[in-house]
């Protein structure tokens, strides 16, 4: 018996040197010190030793019992210590490292110029029709009045994506569209994205920013045009500006005109944002072309309209100060934090 309690020590001594996490231990201690364990078998043979002897082997396995729970106490508590050690050590927070900053995200310069512009327009009677920025031959030229080798499709460097599909090169795409779908008066204005083959500089980029604008009802002239883009320029800039009136060339306005508006940078002094000649060409607009109402299904005997479209990114360079267009979409937060 004397010799069963010592292996026993033995055993457990071995085992729990082999244990190395407070898990480990408990189990062991239960494995040992359990209902069904050693120490209690010990305890239920101490009936078979002789009774002279059983005091002193009660002392014995009881001792026993003792040692193996001291042992287990220790080890659980140190190794409880040393895991909480290691998790505290893994969720340490540095409480003196300075904060991130967060930047509240906000409209985009552009964004908001264009959002400025619908809102005139919108005042002014208009509503807001969108386009597909994917666009067909179609749409894009040929509805517009630009045959197959107009020479006018080369003023615009298109980016094609499929013999017959493109990027559209202006929001003028959404004209024919409209037609299709709805019976004068109309009054319409499609804002949207653009885009062009053209090599980068700071007064053009491959992709910009038109507000298109469209009017058609019967008796609509060229003087109602005048009129209209007199007033939007005046709401818009919030005083009366000195605009100029170009003749120009559309394949799907006759008349076409240019319109500019005097430098705002220079006052018409002349910079580098108006080549030096004090003028800022903003829009293109004229009187909608006979053919162009008939692909839309519109009796151009019965109905006159106008068009223009205006480009939003040379706006928002002029009412900003901006001389390079670039910088609107180097996303430098410096630059774009200046229009909170
Ligand atoms: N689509 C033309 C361009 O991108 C601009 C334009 C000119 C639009 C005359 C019009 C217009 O509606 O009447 O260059």
């Amino acid at each position: 018996m004397e010799q069963k309690v010592e292996e026993l020590r033995l055993k457990f001594e071995k085992e729990i040197a082999a244990t190395s996490t407070a898990a480990g231990v408990n189990d062991l201690k239960i494995s040992y010190l359990g209902k069904k364990g050693p120490v209690q078998q010990l305890m239920r043979y101490l009936k078979d030793v002789p009774p002279e002897k059983r005091p002193e082997m009660g002392q014995s396995i009881n001792n026993l019992k003792v040692h193996l729970t001291e042992k287990c106490e220790n080890a659980l508590n140190r190794f409880i210590e040393e895991e909480e050690g290691a998790r505290l050590a893994e969720e340490f927070v540095d409480v003196t490292l300075p904060g991130r900053r967060h930047y509240m995200g906000r409209e985009h310069i552009i964004t908001k110029e264009m959002n400025k512009v619908i809102d005139v327009l919108i005042s002014m009677g208009f509503t807001v029709q969108y386009g597909p920025d994917i666009e067909t031959d179609y749409y894009n030229f040929e509805a517009l009045n630009f045959h197959e080798d107009h020479p006018a499709r080369d003023m615009q460097d298109t980016f094609y994506i499929a013999p017959d599909m493109l990027l559209r090169t202006h929001t003028s795409n959404v004209q024919v569209r409209v037609m299709e779908s709805s019976a004068p008066p109309i009054r319409i204005i499609s804002p949207g994205k653009c885009y062009r083959n053209e090599s980068i500089t700071a007064r053009s980029h491959v992709f910009f920013h038109q507000v298109e604008a469209l009017y058609i009802d019967e008796g609509v002239t060229f003087a109602d045009l005048l009129y209209s883009l007199n007033e939007f320029l005046e709401k818009f800039f919030g005083r009366k500006l000195e605009t100029r009136f170009r003749p120009s060339y559309f394949p799907f306005v006759e008349p076409g005109v240019e319109v500019d508006v005097l430098c705002l940078l220079c006052e018409g002094r002349g910079c580098p944002v108006c080549k030096k000649t004090g003028w800022l060409e903003i829009l293109g607009a004229g009187m909608v072309h006979p053919e162009v109402l008939k692909n839309g299904g519109i009796d151009s005997e019965k109905y006159t309209g106008y068009a223009w479209g205006l480009g939003c990114d040379r706006l928002a360079m002029i009412m900003n100060g901006v001389d390079d267009i670039r910088a609107f979409t180097e996303n430098d937060i410096r630059f774009l934090e200046q229009f909170a």
